[in-house]
């Protein structure tokens, strides 16, 4: 590992982890026997394009619930030291998250990458645009843009495609240091971000609660909890 005061550009990835101790559900139950998002559907039921397809109501009425659900949340101390490393960090540095929920925005970081989309966007597919939306969407409200009732979820779902993945790779090819907080590493093209940084010379730190799939890609590991282990390293790396 590089010595810190070598570091100059981070990527920092984010997953469910570092949203659970705000009270968002991780996706999959974790060893710890902690609540999952999909246990009460079928991932393909409710986040494919074809699940949408066959019942539109079901998978609006989810997301309806989750934009409202999220809307309840706060911040914990680990989206507040990233944010202070964000506003902080002379060099480059960018937070790709792979979270729908705000919460990185809502404690003040300003170089975040929706990797996966965002719940409080509605996404026209009539006119292509995204537009700010923090109500519902299962009445088919029209487009604020084009007026057309053709608004869904502005999600990523399995089968389609990131976003950002140019501007994502760019930032893996010139970072010195990747970090993963709260990812199970089992979702791509995310989980194989860390084997981009290892070839292209970068360190990597993990910080999650248990040892995930991609665990052993990384130079190292620290276990425990986000909004303590976070805050550590922010504390460390601004030294
Ligand atoms: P997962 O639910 O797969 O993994 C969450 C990880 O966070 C697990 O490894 C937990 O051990 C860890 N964790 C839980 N509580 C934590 C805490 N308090 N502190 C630190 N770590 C903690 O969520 P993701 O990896 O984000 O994609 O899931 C990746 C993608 O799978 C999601 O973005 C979503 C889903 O399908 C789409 O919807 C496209």
């Amino acid at each position: 590992m590089r010595d810190m005061s070598d570091i100059r550009n981070i990527v920092i990835l984010t997953g469910a982890g570092i949203s659970a101790e705000s009270g968002i559900d991780t996706f999959r139950a974790g060893a710890n026997g902690g609540p999952s998002l999909w246990e009460q559907h079928r991932v393909e039921d409710v986040a494919t394009p074809e699940g949408f397809a066959r019942d539109p109501e079901l998978v609006l009425r989810f997301y309806d619930m989750r934009r409202a659900a999220i809307q309840t949340k706060k911040p914990n101390p680990a989206h507040f030291a990233l944010a202070r490393l964000d506003a902080q960090w002379p060099g480059e540095l960018v937070i790709i998250t792979q979270n729908v929920d705000d919460l990185h925005e809502r404690a003040g970081a300003k170089r975040v990458l929706h990797m996966h989309g965002e719940h409080l966007n509605a996404w026209c597919t009539s006119c292509d645009v995204r537009s700010p939306w923090t109500a519902t969407l299962i009445e088919r409200p029209a487009c604020p843009v084009c007026a057309a009732r053709t608004l869904r979820p502005d999600v990523v779902w399995f089968g389609e495609m990131p976003y950002g993945m140019d501007a994502i790779y760019a930032a893996l090819g010139t970072c010195d240091l990747f970090v993963s907080i709260g990812t199970s590493g089992a979702v791509y093209p995310a989980a194989g971000f860390v084997q981009n940084a290892v070839e292209l010379g970068a360190d990597t730190l993990e910080l999650n609660l248990e040892r995930s799939q991609g665990s052993r890609m990384f130079h190292e590991t620290r276990l425990g909890r986000a909004s303590e282990l976070v805050p550590a390293w922010v504390e460390e790396i601004l030294m």
